[in-house]
């Protein structure tokens, strides 16, 4: 099973994403906002605005989903 775990650093809560095939190579960014975890942005992912930041300092409209199975990711707000 293709899994994506998001910890919320406000909260602490953990949510478990399951991953499908067609969300293999979509963007952090397209991912999460399709799973209903919006992520801030104003660039629509060009990697310019700097607001979806994921993991402290990295930008998820720059990172592909592939690359975060079976992996811990957290986002501030959550
Ligand atoms: S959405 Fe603007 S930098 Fe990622």
């Amino acid at each position: 099973m293709s899994l994506i775990i998001v910890r919320g650093l406000a909260s602490k809560k953990e949510i478990h994403l399951n991953v499908s095939k067609n969300q293999i190579n979509l963007t952090l960014l397209e991912f999460l906002t399709q799973e209903g975890l919006p992520i801030a942005s104003s660039c629509r992912g060009q990697g310019s605005c700097k607001k979806c930041v994921f993991n402290i300092d990295e930008l998820s409209c720059q990172e592909v989903v592939s690359n975060f199975i079976g992996k811990k990711v957290s986002i501030d707000y959550l």
